[in-house]
């Protein structure tokens, strides 16, 4: 098979660990006979350096023009930074934001799985972990706070600022769908998190998820506030099987989420919109305090790829050899500084990436 991949890398370990997503997938295709063809394109602060402007209309449409889309991270120092000294449509996060809502990639899937070797990494009591845990985090992805309308404004010589949450029925009743059909070929259970009790939006979020449940009989649908969620993922994180939530709810959990699975470095991510297209990424973002220093965990940008290989080319026996590979390489005792436990070897970023790399196998 011959894939069009768009690949970006970013800022800050962005290139780093795409790097390593990009050798385990050539690894892929040796292994299997694919061919993965990759044009790079620029965003984020590396974009305003070059152009002016986190997205440029050209990375724009390469982007649309390819199958699938495989992004490190982007940004710097917020607050401390060159790049943030413009205007918020102008900051490297826009690019992000501009790439999801052009390529219409309203569903942000995020799975939370915690690898029995990475017990040790996981901050939560044994008794807590008790067998382990295997969520999904299904995110809204172009709606709500982050695409209202937002403006700063003088009254009365005080400085206020506004943003504004919004969504249609629309909007939630397709990642409600897509959140019950992942529920059906899992553990049939989907716990849909809102602010009910204070929020409009949420309310509606409510009705029309509980409509969609009426089509998924065999899906057991329950609701709970966000702040009991966050609550409830390190009281009893084994309890959740998909979790379906609005756009800056699943932000702040799946940081959350990808914490008790030992690293935020572990956690992967596709976005997808109705069709087989999507863009692959880290949960993660792009990391300066430890930039250019080969000891990022490349882990959740290789398992985004492995995503890639299952939802947008259907190569279903190639993702899980990368996923299979990746276990290996826990079980082998390799570990990257943020996973790192007493008795296994530390590895860098790039030895990680040889080694999953060198794991593949049909
Ligand atoms: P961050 O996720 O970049 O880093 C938070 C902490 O986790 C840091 O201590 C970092 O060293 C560590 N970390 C992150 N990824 C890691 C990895 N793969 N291996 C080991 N440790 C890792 O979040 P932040 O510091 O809040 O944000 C930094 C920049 O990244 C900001 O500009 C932010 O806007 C941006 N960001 C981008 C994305 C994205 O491009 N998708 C996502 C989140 C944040
Ligand atoms: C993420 C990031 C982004 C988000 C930022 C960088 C805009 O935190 O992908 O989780 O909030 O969606
Ligand atoms: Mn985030």
């Amino acid at each position: 098979m011959d894939c069009k991949i768009v690949t970006i890398p970013g800022d800050g370990i962005g290139p780093e660990i795409v790097r390593e997503a990009c050798k385990v997938l050539d690894r892929v295709g040796e292994v299997y006979g694919h061919k993965f063809n990759y044009t790079e394109i620029l965003m984020g602060g590396c974009s305003i350096d070059a152009y002016g402007v986190p997205l440029t209309e050209e990375a724009l449409n390469t982007a649309k023009q390819s199958d699938a889309v495989l992004l490190g991270a982007v940004g710097g120092n917020v607050g401390n930074s060159r790049w943030y000294d413009v205007a918020p449509n102008l900051r490297p996060e826009a690019g992000l934001l501009a790439i999801r809502k052009g390529l219409n990639l309203f569903a942000n899937i995020r799975p939370a799985y915690l690898y029995k070797e990475l017990a040790e990494a996981c901050p939560l009591k044994k008794e807590i972990i008790g067998d382990g845990f295997d969520m999904v985090i299904m995110r809204e992805l172009t709606g709500g706070l982050y695409f209202g309308e937002r403006h700063t404004e003088e009254v009365d010589g005080c400085l206020q600022a506004t943003d504004t949450l919004t969504y249609n029925e629309k909007e939630i009743r397709r990642i409600a769908v897509k959140a019950f059909d992942i529920a059906m070929k899992r553990r049939k259970s989907v716990i849909s998190v809102d602010k009910a009790n204070v929020l409009d939006s949420s309310r509606l979020w409510r009705k029309v998820v509980e409509e969609v449940a009426k089509d998924y009989p065999e899906v057991t649908l329950s609701h709970m506030l966000v702040d009991n969620c966050a609550m409830q993922l390190v009281m009893n994180p084994g309890q959740f099987d998909v979790i379906l939530t609005e756009n800056m709810f699943g932000d702040i959990l799946s940081d959350e989420a990808s914490m008790i699975t030992g690293s935020i470095g572990m956690l992967s991510s596709a976005s997808l919109n109705e069709t087989k297209f999507g863009l692959y990424e880290p949960s993660h973002g792009s990391a300066p305090d430890i930039a250019g220093k080969d000891i990022a965990n490349p882990i959740a940008t290789i398992l985004s790829a492995a995503m890639m290989l299952r939802y947008s080319f259907d190569l279903d026996e190639e993702a899980d050899a990368i996923e299979k590979a990746v276990q290996k390489v826990l079980t082998d005792g390799y570990r990257t500084a943020d996973i790192m436990a007493d008795g296994c070897k530390k590895v860098g970023t790039t030895e990680m990436g040889d080694l999953v790399a060198e794991n593949i196998e049909k």
